[in-house]
């Protein structure tokens, strides 16, 4: 496969088990282009125009160094310039997948929040009240990555002309709709049977033998869990605090996520709503898997680093 062949076929596998569905990102798309086309010639020179075509602008490809067949890939959560380093040190890596967004990837991490609103929506969250505090959130988090230094990482792979792409949210999608077919098929009724469900999966089982199993958060294993939401694991970074009251309101009794911040915690807590945190490498990982075991049918070697926990589930 060429890298542009395996950067199509992760957007489409995320498109597949995307929450809002194809006929919903179809919208998503439409809306960017009704945007664009409203847009002044100098607006229209600094959009990103992938943006039309591509639903999830924190999914890139970063640099094509050469653009040859590719038989063996480095795949990591987080890839830095150390990891770059340790693919010109291996030798024969054609192309590094990492996870996690860098360079114009980052700065457009904002951009797939949308999604969240919608998954809201989904479990019963009024879209009005998911639209109005995501729409704060996304800000703050586009704020928020502004700052950092994109292009490290992408510089240190032009330098040492080496492949590098990444793959995020449509991972994260296959996570979400790998749980959510898990949960909806064995039902848990309590909190401490959910923990006990995910902690059957390869991923956890690994990351409990580290310390990082999923726990619970908020609530204890006798609470039941009544309505659970997959509202966490994809859609960017963590949506607003604000929202776990109008999650309650709207019937969601348990919520699975990948992490969870202090503030967020507490929140959850007074709006008595469970939270189970799977764990984050973990999480990611299994979303990676998913997407790489189409990788290994295609007979491409895969050398995971960099916190990815490796499980083929191709048999
Ligand atoms: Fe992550």
């Amino acid at each position: 496969m060429k890298i542009k062949e395996i950067y199509n076929l992760a957007i489409q596998m995320g498109i597949k088990a995307d929450f809002r569905e194809e006929q919903g990102i179809r919208k998503f798309l439409e809306n960017k282009r009704k945007q664009y086309e409203k847009m002044n010639e100098k607006e229209k020179q600094e959009f990103d125009k992938e943006a039309l075509e591509n639903p999830y602008l924190d999914s890139r490809i970063y640099h094509i160094a050469d653009d040859r067949d590719i038989k063996k890939v480095l795949v990591g959560v987080d890839i830095e310039p150390a990891e770059v380093l340790m693919a010109k040190e291996i030798g024969d890596i054609d192309l590094i997948i990492a996870h996690h967004p860098i360079g114009k990837g980052l700065a457009h991490l904002a951009d797939v929040m949308d999604l969240q609103s919608d998954v809201l929506n989904f479990y019963g969250v009024p879209i009005n009240i998911a639209e109005g505090l995501m729409r704060e959130r996304i800000e703050e988090v586009a704020r928020g990555v502004n700052s950092v230094n994109h292009q490290r990482t992408v510089d240190a792979a032009k330098i040492l002309k080496i492949n590098l792409m990444n793959s995020h949210t449509p991972c994260d999608n296959l996570a979400a709709k790998f749980l959510k077919n898990l949960v909806e098929e064995k039902k848990p009724e309590r909190v401490g049977e959910l923990v006990d469900l995910l902690k059957e999966i390869p991923e956890y089982k690994e990351a409990i033998k580290i310390g990082a199993g999923p726990e619970i958060f908020v609530g204890i294993p006798e609470n039941r869990c009544g309505k659970i939401a997959l509202t966490e694991i994809t859609g960017g970074t963590e949506g607003s605090p604000k929202l776990y009251g109008k999650m309650v309101n709207a019937g969601i009794g348990t919520v699975i996520g990948m992490h969870i911040s202090e503030e967020h915690r507490k929140e959850a807590e007074v709006a008595h709503l469970n939270v189970v945190i799977a764990g984050h490498m973990s999480s990611d990982s299994l979303g990676i898997n998913l997407f790489l075991d189409e990788l290994e049918k295609q007979d491409i070697e895969i050398i995971p680093c960099s916190g990815l926990i490796r499980i083929s589930r191709t048999g």
